[in-house]
């Protein structure tokens, strides 16, 4: 008689876009489609096409559909909360929907939900100073849960977070918290390579902007990179070592991806570089002047070690291969700014 046998359901929000985009492809490629059903969350009917044709359930939705995401995250095994990280009432219905699964089953599912490394911003009031001036800036290590569940409640995304560190309190969800810092990187699959970042990209439109590239008072605050596919690939691990109950979880379950170090001002010269070689500023070289505030101006620096401990390395480059993508970071802003024409 053949035994019939469930796979595990997860459940994807941001399958579209750049992290997630790339954490599914990632998946389709390593055969995850044999041992799991995966359904993403897409708000476009184009996109959930795509998704069908590759074998994933579209769920037709906004993160504002409460009751959507309440429903397919109770259905689910595993959820990767992708999209957004200040998105605290699609956060919440996504622990309702777990904690139902839970109370239902008996089993508890797995919730990786991505933060950013924006809430480890230090307290130099994003100016623009070197870490070494600073007195409050620290190198985070994500083994470190003490220093992790001190943050204050005012620092950016922490709101969000909260409840995830209350859904696991409550033992029902096993919760893992990703906190990325600036990710670069051509993502991968349909979905995601071509879809842009965040801090880089947007520093080559504000350059654009104002017809300037610059920097946060001296340029000599740092912040830390990871290669997409290298934060892709740390998901995999978690997921994989979270089904097995041997991956830190809960108020111990934060894994900062982190390969290497870089100051805001080199970006800003690389980005004068470029835009200077294709003609569209006056100078190749970057000056000060840019806004203060923790997204440009404050210090990032952290460790992986939980991941490390999960076999995590990674391959894809860092601060040189990110001052080289820079150029392809003005490819896509260029595109995008020339579809709004
Ligand atoms: N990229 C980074 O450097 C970085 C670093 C740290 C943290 N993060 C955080 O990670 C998250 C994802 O970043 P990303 O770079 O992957 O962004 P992204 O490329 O803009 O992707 C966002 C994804 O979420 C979906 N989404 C957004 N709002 C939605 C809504 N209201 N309803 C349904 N779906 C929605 C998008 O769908 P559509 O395809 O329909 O737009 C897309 O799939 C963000 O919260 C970001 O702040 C990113």
């Amino acid at each position: 008689m053949n035994k019939i046998t469930t796979k595990p359901v997860i459940f994807i929000t941001g399958g579209t876009g750049y992290i997630g985009g790339t954490f599914l492809q990632l998946m389709l490629m390593r055969d995850y489609l044999n041992r799991f059903t995966i359904s993403a969350l897409v708000r476009r009917r184009d996109d959930a096409q795509r998704m069908r044709q590759l074998g994933i359930e579209p769920v037709i939705g906004t993160l504002d559909d409460l009751e959507i995401i309440r429903r397919e995250s109770a259905k689910a095994d595993i959820v990767f909360n992708t999209a957004n990280c200040d998105h605290r009432e699609s956060a919440i219905a996504i622990i309702q929907g777990l904690t139902k699964h839970s109370k239902e089953t008996g089993k508890r599912p797995i919730l990786i939900h991505t933060s950013g490394a924006g809430v480890l911003s230090d307290n130099s009031k994003g100016i623009g100073v070197a870490p070494e001036d600073d007195p409050t800036a620290t190198i985070w290590d994500d083994t470190d849960f003490e220093a992790h569940t001190s943050i204050p409640m005012h620092a950016p995304h922490r709101f969000v977070d909260l409840e995830i560190f209350a859904a696991a309190k409550t033992g029902l969800v096993k919760t893992y918290l990703v906190v990325p810092p600036t990710v670069f990187g051509q993502g991968l699959g349909h979905f995601a390579e071509q879809r842009m970042s965040i801090q880089v990209p947007r520093l080559v439109y504000h350059s654009l902007m104002q017809r300037r590239a610059m920097y946060v008072g001296k340029g000599e605050n740092q912040w830390t990179n990871v290669h997409v596919v290298d934060l892709a690939e740390l998901y995999l691990l978690i997921l994989d070592a979270a089904l097995k109950d041997a991956a830190p979880e809960g108020l111990q379950g934060f894994y900062y991806p982190a390969n290497e170090y870089f100051t805001w001002s080199a970006v800003a010269h690389r980005i004068a570089q470029v835009l200077h070689a294709k003609q569209l500023l006056a100078t190749p070289v970057a000056t000060t002047g840019l806004q203060s505030g923790w997204f440009w101006g404050s210090n990032v620096r952290m460790k992986c070690s939980n991941g490390v401990q999960l076999g995590w390395r990674p391959k894809n480059g860092g601060t040189q291969k990110m001052l080289a993508d820079v150029e392809w970071d003005t490819t896509l802003m260029l595109r995008m700014l020339s579809m709004h024409k």
